[in-house]
């Protein structure tokens, strides 16, 4: 059977779900012995010991059925299979999508250029690997043969948010391991106070600048490049000792000779996928060692293939995905917050927000024609309990009902913890995302309305027992996949992004002063 690109609303069973408005009233489902319930039997398993909670999403079994009946019609998983095997999926570039053959086979094998590209991404993992261990003995030094002790990756966006939010992920963990090798900090903002005061916070004699970018052409991140070399020449260094570059092989970096060494990807890993490639792998080998990225890809291959199963619920990815349409489409939410109870994972939030308005923030099918319903939903969040203490507020009384991804963990990474009146700090943790849920789903009654929570808001949450590499990888996996299902389910293309390039045209009509009306205007007052 061939796979058939259709929009949403051409296909009956997506009509049938966006019917299924008032299926389930949370607030009496979550209450008593049924709530109980629900919490034990509403989970699928996911990869690297994690679980998928969602008793408390506005769902039961009708709604869950009529999603496998959508999934099913929509062919989400046959286009999963078109994917891995190669199928050229992103339409705007014309270009194969193929992040998840950087930690995995899933399917055939996929020959583009005349390379096998499985084996062109695994090898590239190996030099990575190789040169990291060299760094780490003291084999590759500096240009007065010392050890360098800081890696500082100069990218944006996709080339930045990932691999900084898995490094903070994993910084402590390696740390309580003794598995950590060298710190790693990041310069992306073109903003010149973000260069400098990460120059100033280091020693920049022994430090090691991953110049990353896929294009090889983003103003900011050249413009920080040569910030950088600049800086390195003025204490009287060699910047071609100091930098090694992660590129694409079309890139205009790729032929440069000022690197110690240059590590590839290609136009088949976007950038906001880009993590489980030389792109995360750069850094992230350097600052805890290639045996624990390796720890990382594997987390993320077990999500991939569990990504495949054909029981919606079992598979958690294609689960929360369509939890998220029926949300989007059927129950009309606008946003979904991404509260993760984890201080190491204070930067998830801001990957997931490139990683999902970039790829589903579009108002176009895969066709580029118009299409009659919305699509990808607004992505904020930040780690609890900070967040209960700031934007809670909205979410439990504000007039939007806005979804909730709470991300827990049993036990810290650390491990140091104190008792105090009777609980740790972890169990204060933990005691608080369970109280949230409830009050979300359950609310209380008050005669005083301002004192009033009418629960009804929906929530899930991924939990483990502690986010190691596997676990890490597991997340970033499941969320990309859940990502790309959203897509086949609206039938965007969720791997081009061009709306991102209006800006970037202006921008540099103001830099050669080509401006009237409002732009030359705006210009003049920020003194350009
Ligand atoms: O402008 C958006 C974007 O293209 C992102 O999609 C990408 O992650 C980022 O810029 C950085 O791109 P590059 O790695 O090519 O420098």
């Amino acid at each position: 059977m061939g796979i058939n690109w259709i929009n949403s609303t051409e296909l009956s069973s997506f009509n049938k779900l966006v019917g299924l408005k008032d299926q389930v009233v949370l607030k009496e489902v979550m209450s008593g012995e049924n709530g109980a319930e629900r919490v034990r039997n509403y989970s699928a398993p996911m990869a690297g010991g994690l679980a998928y909670n969602y008793a408390a999403k506005q769902v039961d079994d009708a709604v869950i059925d009529a999603l496998a009946d959508f999934a099913s019609e929509a062919q989400l998983l046959e286009k999963y299979e078109a994917l891995y095997n190669g199928e050229m999926i992103n339409t705007g570039e014309k270009r194969l999508v193929l992040h998840q053959l950087t930690r995995g086979q899933l399917g055939e094998d996929v020959i583009a250029d005349g390379v096998n590209k499985r084996e062109f991404y695994a090898g590239v993992q190996a030099d990575v690997a190789e040169f990291a261990k060299k760094v780490h003995a003291g084999e590759i030094t500096n240009g007065a043969g010392e050890k360098f002790t800081t890696a500082v990756q100069i990218g944006i966006g996709g080339s930045d948010l990932g691999p900084r939010a898995m490094y903070l992920a994993l910084e402590n963990w390696a740390k309580a391991e003794g598995l950590f090798k060298m710190r790693a900090e990041f310069i992306s903002n073109v903003d010149p106070d973000d260069a400098s005061a990460v120059l100033n916070g280091i020693d920049v004699e022994h430090a090691l600048f991953i110049l990353v970018s896929k294009s090889g052409t983003t103003l900011e991140t050249l413009t920080n490049e040569a910030f950088v070399k600049n800086a390195l020449k003025s204490a009287g260094l060699d910047p071609s000792k100091h930098m090694i570059a992660v590129t694409s092989q079309t890139s205009p970096l790729a032929a440069s000779d000022e690197y110690m060494a240059a590590f590839f990807m290609d136009d088949y890993i976007g950038g906001r996928y880009s993590s489980t490639s030389a792109v995360g792998g750069a850094v992230l080998s350097l600052a805890f060692g290639p045996e624990v990225f390796e720890r990382f890809l594997a987390g993320a291959a077990e999500a991939d293939a569990l990504a495949k199963t054909p029981d919606i619920r079992q598979n958690a990815a294609l689960l929360d995905a369509l939890i998220g349409v029926y949300e989007r489409n059927a129950l009309g939410y606008g946003a979904t917050a991404v509260l993760p109870y984890s201080q190491a994972l204070s930067r998830f939030p801001a990957h997931l927000q490139q990683l999902d308005m970039e790829s589903n923030g579009k108002s176009v099918n895969r066709f580029g024609e118009p299409i009659d319903y919305v699509t990808g939903p607004i992505i904020f969040g930040e780690p609890g309990t900070n967040g209960q203490h700031s934007f809670y507020q909205l979410l439990h009384q504000g007039t939007d009902i806005i979804p909730l991804q709470f991300v827990g963990f049993s036990d810290s990474q650390i491990g140091n913890d104190v008792d105090i009146q009777g609980s740790t700090s972890q169990q204060k943790l933990g005691a608080n995302v369970a109280a949230q849920i409830v009050a979300f789903a359950c609310g209380k009654d008050d005669e005083n309305l301002n004192k009033k929570f009418d629960g009804g808001r929906p929530s899930s949450i991924i939990i483990g027992k502690q986010l190691t590499p596997e676990a890490l990888g597991s997340l970033l996996a499941h969320f990309e996949n859940k990502v790309m299902f959203q897509g086949f389910a609206w039938n965007l293309n969720s791997f081009d992004q061009e709306g991102v390039q209006l800006g970037k045209v202006l921008a540099k009509r103001v830099l050669a002063h080509e401006t009237d009306g409002a732009l030359a205007v705006y210009s003049e007052l920020l003194g350009i």
